[in-house]
């Protein structure tokens, strides 16, 4: 069944018949969890501890990862390619007048081509829809809403690529703990219990 956008009492509503209304609010608990500062997983990933501090999330999705960086202390922009979900981030951003993380409404792809030769000292963030786990919990009404307006990332190979020829220091891609590498070879793997971050250098050659 779709869902749909709804301008509801001057606030914009995601809205699906079954599984309700839904909105994006960063005050909420997903986006305000406390933090280890540089010890945090992500954090080295993205190699605070080595002085990076601008990333550029290339799949912003519901915001949790930018918000958590920006809370980290990285300068975040973050880009969204489905104007449904970029409409919610907007207004969450909005709502909290926050300008870090900033969210622009873009293709990756398109904005990296576009912003090849501006991105050396920067990190690159990716994390692709994943494959639903067979046996896991029903998600939370968010996420299958999410997932129902969002789909499948099939192209991800495809900007994972594009990422590695750029001239950013760092790209950093979020997978399943037990997944296979979106691309081989992976300079270091920041393992969790559930997720890991896959770390590649770029080449410089977009
Ligand atoms: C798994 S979600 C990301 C979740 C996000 N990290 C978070 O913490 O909420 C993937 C998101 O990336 C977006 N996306 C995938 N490929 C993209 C691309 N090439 N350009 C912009 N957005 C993209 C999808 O539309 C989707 O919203």
């Amino acid at each position: 069944m779709p869902a749909w956008l709804e301008l509801e009492q001057e606030k914009l509503w995601l809205k699906h018949p079954e599984w309700g209304n839904f909105k994006i609010d960063f005050s909420e608990k997903e986006y305000q969890r406390p933090h280890r500062g540089k010890s945090e997983l992500i954090a080295k990933a993205c190699g605070a501890p080595k002085g990076f501090d601008r990333v550029i999330d290339l799949s912003a999705g519901l915001g949790e990862d930018a918000v958590f960086l920006s809370r980290l202390g990285f300068h975040v922009t973050a880009l969204e390619r489905n104007p449904l979900i970029f409409a919610l981030l907007q207004q969450a951003a909005r709502e909290q007048t926050l300008a870090n993380p900033g969210f622009q409404f873009a293709d990756a792809k398109h904005w990296l081509e576009e912003h090849c030769q501006e991105l050396s000292g920067q990190v690159l963030y990716f994390d692709p829809m994943f494959a639903p786990k067979k046996k896991s919990a029903l998600p939370r009404k968010e996420m299958r809403i999410f997932r129902e307006v969002v789909g499948d990332d099939l192209d991800a190979h495809i900007l994972a690529e594009c990422a590695l020829k750029t001239a950013a220091a760092r790209f950093v891609v979020k997978r399943p703990i037990k997944a296979d590498p979106l691309l081989p070879n992976p300079i270091h793997q920041f393992e969790g219990s559930a997720i890991r971050y896959d770390l590649y250098t770029p080449k410089g050659t977009l």
